[in-house]
């Protein structure tokens, strides 16, 4: 799996020039997938259909073959064995593109090639739903927009010097329409995802905006990637924790009051029920790693443990209000900043490991809306594989929202331990291999 870089926004934001700029300087293949739309409305207008017949446009379908090469550091589009590359910049294509994008046919159809050229290598992708519907798990996304005028100015030269006669007011026409198509179709519109880091570039150069990108990129991977060769991170120096250190009585006293108190209190509100505990360590100095269904996950997870769990949150909650940040911190929660490299917090992660705590991990980043377990990140096995500590995987389970009386069951599996696996050291693929493992663990405690 190579690293994956979204680049999504509307048509004209000069996506595609920065994103190739940005591939050479980094080493990337650039992925163009708006070319792959391109293409087969090229293939349908050159058969006399109309794009927007879509009952026509479907057939045409089965006498498509498209793929994606690279020769001279450019990407080339081969529709049926024939490089259409430059056909397909048309405006008439342009429109035709939009139009047959809506076709949920036409979707699915590309789907599956974007996503296996984004397995085999280190992409830059550029698009509409590529960090919403065909990269979800991107290392990262940008969103980069520009006003319509400013978008239709910059078109509007580009064709000219091409010698293309169309107007500034007639392109200006054709940007509305096609961000009016891309923004209100059915299937997967052109949206920022929740994750994406937007960049404006209107008042932005070229080189500007290729500058602002370049820093996103670099800074969301920084540590585990970079700039497509696989190098070992720069790690802080860390030693093995050692396992197990006892906490203070007066402490450990409190946490079982606490505990119990806060057991009884869920049992009654919910119909709770845990299943693997003889797998939950009695000693500390262990790493929880659960699916992520709500905000009460944590407690579900500490619940059964003798040993105080530290976790971590986002950023955010600790903004919230200072009451909110007193509570989280009173239980254990230390901030993270998502999308970071962020060498505090395996600091923070492996101090509160060795001090004798549990640490509890969403490797998911994000609370899972349908309760399907994601890919997840590899911070996990990063600080498992530097700690040297057993990972336990942990799987919540509850159908719909939690309210009174839920039937919850919270699944402990055997502690996946790096030493037995022999993984010792923060290589990448080593790291990789541990977390597909989490995950996969996590996944069979989940139904
Ligand atoms: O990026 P572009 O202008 O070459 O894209 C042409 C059309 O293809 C665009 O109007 C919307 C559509 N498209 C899409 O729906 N999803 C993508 N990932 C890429 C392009």
């Amino acid at each position: 799996m190579g690293i994956n870089i979204a680049l999504d926004g509307p048509s004209g934001a000069g996506k595609s020039t920065i994103a190739k700029m940005l591939a050479k300087k980094m080493q990337y293949v650039y992925v163009d997938t708006g070319a792959l739309y391109r293409s087969i409305a090229y293939y349908v207008i050159s058969k006399g259909v109309d794009p927007k017949d879509s009952d026509s446009v479907v057939p045409l379908l089965e006498d498509v073959n498209v793929q994606l090469t690279y020769a001279d550091d450019a990407q080339h589009v081969m529709l049926n064995g024939e490089d259409v590359s430059d056909k397909i910049r048309t405006p008439e294509v342009s429109m035709g593109a939009s139009v047959v994008s809506a076709i949920p046919a036409v979707r699915e159809f590309l789907f599956a090639l974007q996503q296996n050229i984004a397995k085999e290598n280190n992409i830059i992708m550029d698009g509409r739903d590529i960090g919403t519907v065909v990269l979800p798990n991107a290392d990262v996304k940008v969103f980069l927009t520009a006003t319509a005028e400013e978008r239709a100015n910059r078109r509007f030269k580009e064709l000219s010097e091409k010698g293309d006669s169309s107007t500034y007011d007639e392109v200006l026409r054709d940007i509305i329409q096609r961000d009016y198509n891309d923004t209100h179709r059915e299937i997967a519109p052109l949206k920022k995802a929740d994750d994406a880091v937007e960049v404006d570039s209107t008042h932005l150069s070229l080189e500007e905006s290729v500058e602002e990108i370049y820093k996103i990129i670099t800074e969301k991977t920084a540590g585990t990637k970079q700039e497509g060769k696989r190098k070992i991170r720069q790690l802080p120096k860390v030693d093995p924790v050692v396992k197990g250190k006892k906490l203070s009585p007066v402490k450990m006293f409190f946490y079982r009051i606490l505990g119990l108190i806060v057991m009884g209190i869920f049992k009654m509100y919910y119909n709770l029920s845990f299943e693997g505990r003889e797998n939950v360590p009695t000693d500390g100095s262990n790493i929880f790693a659960s699916n992520h269904r709500s905000y009460t996950d944590p407690v579900l997870i500490a619940l059964p443990t003798r040993v105080p769990c530290t976790y971590m949150a986002k950023e955010e909650l600790f903004k919230q209000n200072i009451f909110f940040k007193w509570l989280i911190t009173a239980f254990g929660a230390f901030p993270v900043t998502r999308g970071n490299g962020d060498t505090a917090v395996i600091d923070t992660s492996i101090e509160k490991l060795n001090s004798g705590k549990n640490l509890v991990i969403f490797p998911e980043g994000t609370r899972s809306k349908d309760g399907t377990v994601g890919k997840g990140k590899t911070g996990v096995a990063l600080i498992a594989a530097l700690a040297q500590v057993p990972v336990i995987p942990v799987g919540i389970n509850f159908e719909g929202k939690l309210k009174f009386r839920k039937k919850i069951i919270v699944r402990f599996g055997k502690p996946i331990s790096p030493e037995e696996l022999n993984i010792t050291s923060a290589n990448p693929r080593e790291l990789k291999r541990l977390k597909g493992i989490i995950m996969d663990e996590i996944t069979k405690l989940v139904y």
